[in-house]
């Protein structure tokens, strides 16, 4: 009862995405797939084909086919069940499922079929548990479940009022002998059918992007999007790890190149460099309560040509079971569950030198107000001469931070000017984008709190909003940290360079 692979390949067999969960030659999971489309007689619907060696479970998936390869004796009706879970995963995590949705959430589909399938056998799962597992939104869920019931209760409890009242007043109409009036309750029930019911339905969001339109004969730009393995191309090397390379278009990437002191991962070209960076983007009302602050993080190991790859890193991290930790699918993942460390799946392996791996992710999604790490108020009084006197306020929460290079900026909405009464820190007018940036070069444990009193000219509270905030920081809020790096060889400690740290991305009051 063993499935060998888990495959999505197209029409021509070639692969987009494959997982092996047995040790397998390349050539030969590439030579498999490429005669799977022989095997299968199109316009015929079976879903099972077999060779002397191996048997196909699959099912197409618009364009493409899913694919298990199992061996012979494996049980068919398990596997079809398996596919079929397979298939779920797959459309539940890409919008539409062509090659170029695969290839943009391999490494989100990969670390999901490992939930499924533990080398060769099936782990006791369903969509909904190994949903949560790679959503990684399990604790936001949870709060819009219970922002849904509680809407759901008051809609329930507005019906509830309204047909009291509604009884109420047949009554009174038929004691003083008048039939009840018919455009009003005709008026309410539409009132209710406009306005409760849609509280009252879940709401599906269906997605219904054509898949088609973006499949031209050109296959989409492909290897430096995808991560995991990928087959389909040609590699100038066999060695897995080839097919991760940095993704160029991906935000989180493109910026910490920018942020991190003119790329962090040459600065040490020869050894072990450890790229550890977070960033931190929340949304707060103007009264300052958190709608939600999400943190996403990334680990990036980069194995220079004089060292050895064949390295296991010690991390820390904070014990929260609300953030949640991915690793790249070549990265085992019991030892990192259990030991927190990272080493390859098969420790004999190196890690692939000269490339800036992204070995472990993270994120943190949370409305817990106390998580977050920097407070800002911002209280705009009308002074009643045209103006508003502004008093804005910072509080740091997680006293362990040091942020650097604070800058507070409030929106001038009448003109570009400012009278500043009493500042901690320094501050600055834009002219140009017409803001007032409240500079605060380092807050950590000393200076906690501080304040900007100022009058700005304006009438319009809700003017001096969105606050936007912008900051740095050596130690990052999940509190991810290399503390060793071991090489496997020798068993002996091995040197590493490390950067750290933490921006913020789009951190906004108002
Ligand atoms: C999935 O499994 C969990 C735990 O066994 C169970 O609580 C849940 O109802 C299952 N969900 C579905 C959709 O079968
Ligand atoms: C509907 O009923 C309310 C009392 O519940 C009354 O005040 C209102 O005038 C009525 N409207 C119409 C259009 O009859
Ligand atoms: C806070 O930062 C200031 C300025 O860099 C420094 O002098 C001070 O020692 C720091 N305080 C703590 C508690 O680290």
């Amino acid at each position: 009862m063993v499935v060998l692979a888990a495959s999505i390949v197209t029409k021509s067999g070639k692969a987009v995405i494959s997982r092996q969960f047995r040790e397998m030659q390349r050539s030969r999971i590439e030579g498999l797939l490429a005669s799977f489309p022989k095997l299968t007689s199109t316009g015929q619907q079976h879903t099972t084909v077999e060779t002397e060696h191996v048997r196909y479970v699959y099912q197409p998936l618009e364009e493409l086919f899913i694919v298990l390869i199992t061996n012979r004796q494996s049980n068919i009706l398990q596997d079809i069940e398996s596919l079929h879970l397979f298939a779920r995963v797959v459309t539940d995590i890409c919008r539409s499922c062509d090659e170029h949705d695969i290839l943009r959430n391999a490494f989100e589909l990969l670390c999901a079929f490992d939930e499924i399938i533990s080398e060769g056998y099936r782990e006791n799962v369903n969509l909904s548990q190994v949903k949560s597992i790679i959503e990684m939104e399990s604790h936001e869920e949870r709060i819009q479940e219970i922002i849904a019931k509680n809407k759901e209760q008051e809609a329930k409890e507005e019906l509830k009022r309204r047909a009291k009242q509604f009884d109420m007043q047949k009554k009174e109409a038929q004691k003083r002998g008048q039939g009840f009036m018919q455009g009003n309750f005709s008026s309410q029930n539409n009132y209710m059918g406009g306005r409760f019911s849609p509280a009252l339905e879940p709401t599906v969001q269906t997605t219904m992007d054509s898949p088609y339109v973006s499949r031209s004969s050109t296959p989409p730009a492909p290897s430096s999007k995808a991560r995991g393995m990928q087959l389909g191309r040609k590699p100038k090397s066999t060695d897995l790890f080839e097919a991760i390379k940095t993704e160029v278009e991906e935000p989180l990437l493109k910026s910490s190149r920018s942020s991190v002191s003119g790329g962090g991962m040459t600065k040490n070209p020869e050894g072990i460099h450890v790229n550890i960076e977070e960033r931190v983007s929340l949304a707060a009302n103007k009264d300052g309560g958190l709608e939600q602050m999400e943190v996403r993080g990334v680990l990036t190991l980069r194995v220079g040509d004089g060292s050895s790859g064949r390295v296991r890193l010690t991390l820390q991290a904070a014990d929260d079971p609300a953030i949640n930790f991915k690793t790249h699918p070549n990265v085992d993942k019991s030892v990192f569950k259990n030991e927190k460390a990272v080493q390859m799946r098969d420790t004999s392996r190196a890690f692939p030198v000269n490339q800036n791996l992204e070995v472990v992710r993270w994120k943190f999604t949370t409305r817990d107000e106390t998580a977050v790490p920097l407070t800002i108020n911002c209280w705009p009084s009308p002074a009643g001469d045209g103006s508003c006197d502004v008093n804005i306020e910072y509080e740091l929460e997680a006293d362990q931070l040091e942020l650097r290079d604070v800058v507070v900026s409030i929106p001038l909405p009448a003109e570009p000017s400012v009278t500043v009464h009493s500042a901690d820190g320094s501050y600055f007018v834009d002219r140009q984008r017409r803001s007032l940036d409240w500079q605060l070069p380092v807050i950590n444990s000393s200076n906690k709190a501080g304040s900007l009193e100022c009058n700005i000219p304006g009438e319009n509270v809700d003017g001096f909003f969105p606050v936007m905030v912008s900051f740095v920081s050596e130690r990052l809020i999940c509190d991810v940290d290399v503390n060793d790096v071991q090489n496997l060889e020798t068993d002996a400690p091995a040197e590493f360079t490390k950067d750290i740290l933490l921006s913020a991305d789009d951190y906004t009051i108002g």
